[in-house]
């Protein structure tokens, strides 16, 4: 059992922004989002987040979540932030609390935190310059007394280089009842959670503490900047991962995952590509640089070769897709399919060894084995009001600059003519053409220029 309290009340003046700061996005996915999914892994029995700004904007974003929220309104401190989330926590368990704008927090982390159960519990980190936060201070035993906030800290426990996180576990009848006694007066006015810990001791507590398993889990968002050189670390701890599975990076510094990320053996990843979502690359798949692929499976031995956008999708095995190849959802391609450069697919399933190497569109088509569409193949999907189907068989062939006006089915073995427009199906084996004949004008002469008068 455990309750899990997300604070997320605060402004976020300096991100110079309209939106509330928790919900700008680390890797593609909201701050305080990210937070939630790590507390979903913990399995709490309660979760209660509690937001200030941009209206209801914070509940909105986190809706499918099981969760309740409390308006903090007015902002008085980190206490008066966890007392507004009292009466949604029960008093059997522990109560974490973490913060929405510390995004990378592991739950590994916080499982060890937890270890401590019938006590005040604290994540701490020693840091070079610990400029800003408040420090942890302890008694000649070694044993925390306190936490004072920098603005109350007097110069030589300013010198101390053990913070407070803000990330601290605690038995929640023990926090309800040292919160019942918070006083503001500090030099901020504030009513600040860290006071709950000179209760604890007074108490005879003795006040528990553990580390981070990395310094970046710990840290805060509190402008772009820092948004931004955060999402740079992590980034780079995704590329690590990668390096060490085996993964080939052309180069590690540019690559962005936005989600997640599995690969097979021998995988090969040129520079600047992004992955969004939940992206599986089999072994031997080969993506080329700027190549942009969203919620998708890519089977093994497939190339991808430069700027190809591909957008949930599932591809089979030894596909050869791109340059400039654009494949959006619902698109599955079985094994041994080309699609080339300036190839547009939507909606559609392409059997295997098929090839659309050249400036085409199919979309909401079924495409049998061993096709060959010609370049600039148009399937006419769209009536201006209904999305219709084209089918086109096995072993088809169709002429570069065909139109097929769907619903329509090109029967198995036919071959269409250049430069026809189908309307109607086709039989089965045989040639198939829509064009005038060619002939010549005689004596026909082209326009010359005018002379000016
Ligand atoms: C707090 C800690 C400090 C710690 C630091 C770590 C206190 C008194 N101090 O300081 O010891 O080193 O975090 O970053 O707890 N929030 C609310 N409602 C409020 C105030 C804050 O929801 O009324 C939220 C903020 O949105 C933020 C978090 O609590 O997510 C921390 O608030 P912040 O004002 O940044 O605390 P600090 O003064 O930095
Ligand atoms: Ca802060």
């Amino acid at each position: 059992m455990l309750n899990i309290v997300i604070l997320a009340a605060g402004k976020g003046t300096r991100m110079h922004s309209d939106k509330p700061k928790v919900l700008h996005a680390l890797a593609g996915v909201p701050l305080v989002q990210r937070v939630m999914d790590t507390a979903v892994e913990l399995e709490p029995s309660r979760t209660c987040i509690v937001y200030g700004h941009g209206g209801e904007a914070v509940p909105e974003a986190l809706v499918s979540y099981a969760a309740s929220f409390v308006l903090q309104e007015p902002q008085l401190g980190t206490g008066h932030a966890v007392q507004q989330a009292l009466p949604h926590l029960s008093d059997n368990s522990n109560t974490l609390v973490l913060y929405g704008d510390v995004p990378l927090i592991q739950t590994s982390t916080l499982k060890q935190l937890l270890l401590a159960k019938d006590t005040l519990s604290l994540l701490t980190l020693r840091m070079d310059n610990p400029t800003g936060y408040g420090r942890i201070v302890r008694n000649n035993l070694g044993k925390v007394t306190s936490i004072v906030e920098e603005k109350d800290a007097t110069p030589e426990q300013r010198a101390i280089c053990e913070v407070n996180t803000g990330i601290l576990s605690a038995p929640t009848h023990l926090l309800r009842k040292w919160l019942a006694k918070l006083g503001n007066n500090n030099v901020q006015g504030e009513y600040y959670l860290t006071d709950i810990v000179e209760m604890a001791v007074a108490e005879g507590l003795e006040v528990s503490t553990s580390q981070p398993a990395n310094s970046w889990e710990v840290m805060g968002i509190n402008s772009k900047v820092q948004l931004a050189e955060l999402e740079r670390i992590w980034q780079n701890e995704q590329a690590l991962r990668l390096l060490q599975q085996g993964v080939t990076l052309a180069d590690p510094a540019r690559l962005d995952i936005r989600g997640k990320l599995v690969c097979g053996r021998d995988v090969e990843i040129d520079v600047s590509c992004i992955f969004e979502g939940e992206v599986h690359l089999g072994s031997k798949v080969k993506v080329g640089a700027y190549t942009i692929i969203r919620n998708s499976k890519i089977d093994a031995g497939t190339h991808i070769a430069p700027y190809s956008h591909i957008d949930t999708a599932s591809i089979g095995d030894n596909c050869k897709i791109g340059p400039y190849a654009r494949i959006r959802p619902g698109t599955h391609l079985h094994k041994d399919v080309h699609v080339g450069n300036f190839v547009e697919i939507k909606n559609s399933e392409i059997k295997a060894g098929s090839k659309a190497n050249h400036l085409s569109y199919i979309g909401d088509s079924t495409v049998g084995s061993r096709v060959n569409v010609g370049a600039g193949t148009i399937t006419c999907n769209y009536d201006g009001v209904n999305k219709h189907r084209t089918v086109i068989e096995d072993d088809v062939f169709i002429g570069s600059d065909t139109q097929l006006i769907a619903p329509v089915t090109v029967k198995r073995g036919s071959t269409i003519g250049a430069g026809s427009t189908i309307t109607r199906d086709t039989t089965e084996n045989a040639l198939t053409l829509s064009r005038s004949k060619q002939l010549t004008v005689a004596g026909w002469q082209r326009p010359v220029k005018k002379k000016k008068e």
